[in-house]
């Protein structure tokens, strides 16, 4: 039987699946830290991590056997690709299942931040709630507003028909235009200092990439309404932490809903003693339905793999490779 390394345990069922068909091991039980428990099964052929996992050239290179990531996760910027492409190590990953969760979690960061819905339910259960008041904690109207979606991908796409329900109008910074949307839903594609400008809420959904690091820094801050909801269900590098610490503390009309941090699981101490801030521990593909899709999707990934086929959800940096081969094959 072959071997898979699973780093941390997830859904029962696919952890069985996995058990009737491999030698598994679950590198979170055995006692010692990840990459020693990788050392340990360097003749694993399949590995299934976690997007908290790196998984760089050193954990690669030790793995001498390995024929197949799965990332249980449809980011995958813990994963040295460069390496992982040139040692011909197939990289998967879990797009789709995740969009409907994840963008209703960018919606409700959305509702909590523009409503207070963390300060009101703190008031509540520090018992100081003793009458309505026309003034207790009003907020910020979503009909009429406008949404700036920063990545029009799967998820980005997926909020903005959310917020479209909510009545707001949205705008959208893409590399690539999508005319039908434009035409379908009347979202409209801005320059990224038109979407930071004029946007009421700014949602992050780009997949991170050194090239968009930090793109969210504090000239962009500034830059942003004064009152604007600025939203990360992506990649906490995407935006420069200390930079938005600073914005907030300095205007407490700006507000944050973040599901994601630059150095995860650490938080910016300042941002946890912040009013205008609701802070969530990276929950986007957190149901119960996702997270079992998301486990089967990598163990059918493994499966593919493992028995000499191509798996269904290879990254995009390995379906460009196989394309520019079959190009070269076919010149
Ligand atoms: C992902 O899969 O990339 C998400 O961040 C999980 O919540």
């Amino acid at each position: 039987m072959k071997k898979v390394i699973l780093t941390h345990g997830y859904a029962d069922e696919a952890v069985e699946r996995l058990r009737r068909e491999f030698r598994l091991a679950i590198a979170a039980d055995e006692g010692t830290d990840l990459p020693g428990s990788l050392r340990r099964h360097a003749d694993a052929e399949g590995l299934i991590s976690f997007l908290s996992d790196p998984i760089d050239r050193t954990v690669i290179s030790n793995l001498k056997k390995l024929k197949i990531i799965a990332n249980y996760a449809a980011g995958y910027n813990n994963i040295d690709i460069g390496w992982a492409l040139e040692k011909n190590i197939l990289v998967t990953h879990t797009p789709d299942v995740l969009t409907p969760a994840t963008a209703d979690l960018a919606m409700a960061l959305i509702l909590a931040a523009s409503r207070r819905l963390v300060e009101g339910d703190a008031y509540v259960r520090a018992g100081r709630f003793t009458g309505w008041g026309a003034g207790l904690f009003l907020g910020k109207e979503l009909q009429g507003a406008v949404l700036g979606i920063v990545g029009m991908g799967r998820i980005g796409l997926a909020t903005a028909l959310r917020a479209r329900a909510f009545g707001m109008k949205v705008i959208y910074y893409s590399r690539s235009a999508k005319p039908v949307l434009e035409k379908k839903y009347g979202f409209a594609r801005v320059t990224f200092l038109e979407l930071i400008r004029g946007a009421d809420v700014v949602s992050l959904h780009l997949p991170y990439a050194a090239g968009v690091h930090h793109l969210f820094n504090r000239d962009v801050f500034a830059l942003m309404k004064k009152d604007a909801i600025f939203i990360n269900t992506a990649r906490g590098p995407l935006m420069d932490e200390e930079a938005l610490a600073e914005q907030l503390e300095k205007n407490e009309r700006f507000t944050a809903g973040l599901d994601v941090y630059e150095n995860e699981p650490m938080v910016d101490p300042r941002l946890k003693h912040l009013k205008n801030t609701v802070l969530l521990p990276h929950l986007g593909s957190a149901t119960g339905k996702t997270r079992r899709a998301m486990a089967m999707m990598t163990v059918q990934a493994v499966r593919q793999a493992l028995n000499g086929k191509r798996p269904q959800h290879l990254i995009p940096e390995w379906k460009e490779k196989l394309k520019r081969n079959t190009n070269c094959s076919n010149k």
